[in-house]
């Protein structure tokens, strides 16, 4: 079978399904078949077309290399100058077409490549995950405060948490790419969170897709008593940390 075929089999609506379908779902469902129906016969005219996206999402990509490259560099210096990672680990995306052109729909804006570009802070997003809250702020200065990069945006829900407990430092950064013809200023979102953190956000996500839940309020109390608790545990092996730093200290001394 086609790879087309395959793919029109897979988005094509069963009656049994369509009642289980939100209006915009079963509209982009729709859109998807036509689109691969086309793609099927006039292969060439779809890729031009769709050329200007391919471009700006590799370009996208090309940002998350140079921050990924950025913070890999510190990560460098810092294990070998200080002995300690200033971050666990990092997780890129670039965001789906799908939650692309459903964001732009939700901002009532036309689905545009320049729509995307001028007006979607986080069609490329780094997840930075540190061990400690302090290292978040030290590594996001250090990030921010690189003479490349300017710094457009900047939400702490660390120092005000949203009210369902959801604690990250976002950044938006713009981050110069340099192309074989032009130097293009490209903007990336960069989320800075603990490990505590990141735990209680993944597992917050993936609850919040679980639909009809009965005693919804209750669940979200609860889920914000994790939240605080997990805040608790954070001050506190920030605390032991401190305390083990400051013994390091005396003992060099
Ligand atoms: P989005 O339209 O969701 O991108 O929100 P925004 O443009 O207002 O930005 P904000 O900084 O509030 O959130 C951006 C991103 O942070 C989201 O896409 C999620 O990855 C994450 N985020 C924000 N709030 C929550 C939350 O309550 N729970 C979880 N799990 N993640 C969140
Ligand atoms: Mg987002």
């Amino acid at each position: 079978m086609k790879e087309t075929e395959r793919m029109l089999e897979e988005v094509k609506l069963e009656d049994s399904k369509i009642g289980d379908l939100k209006l915009n779902d079963i509209k982009l469902k729709e859109k998807a078949e036509r689109f691969l129906i086309r793609l099927d016969d006039e292969p060439e005219m779809i890729m031009d077309e769709a050329k200007p996206y391919i471009t700006l999402m590799t370009q996208y990509r090309c940002a998350i290399m140079e921050i990924e490259t950025k913070l890999k560099v510190l990560d460098a210096e810092f294990s070998q100058e200080y002995k300690r990672n200033p971050f666990e680990s990092i997780k890129s995306r670039l965001k789906s077409p799908i939650s692309i052109a459903d964001k732009l729909r939700r901002k009532g804006l036309a689905i545009t490549v320049d729509n995307i570009e001028k007006h979607l802070n986080d069609v490329a997003g780094v997840r930075v995950i540190c061990s400690f809250p302090d290292d978040i702020y030290r590594l996001a200065d250090l990030l921010a405060g690189q003479d490349d990069i300017i710094l457009l945006g900047k939400k702490d829900y660390i120092k005000n948490p949203k009210p369902n407990g959801y604690r990250s430092l976002h950044l938006i950064l713009d981050i110069p790419i340099f192309l074989s013809n032009e130097k293009k200023h490209m903007k990336v979102e960069v989320q800075f969170r603990t490990i505590a953190m990141d735990f209680w956000a993944s597992l917050e996500h993936k609850l919040k897709y679980k639909k009809d839940v009965e005693n919804e309020a209750e669940i979200v109390s609860r889920l914000k008593g994790c939240a605080d608790s997990i805040e608790q545990l954070d001050f506190q092996m920030q605390e032991i940390r401190n305390e083990i730093d400051k013994n390091r200290e005396w003992d060099e001394d």
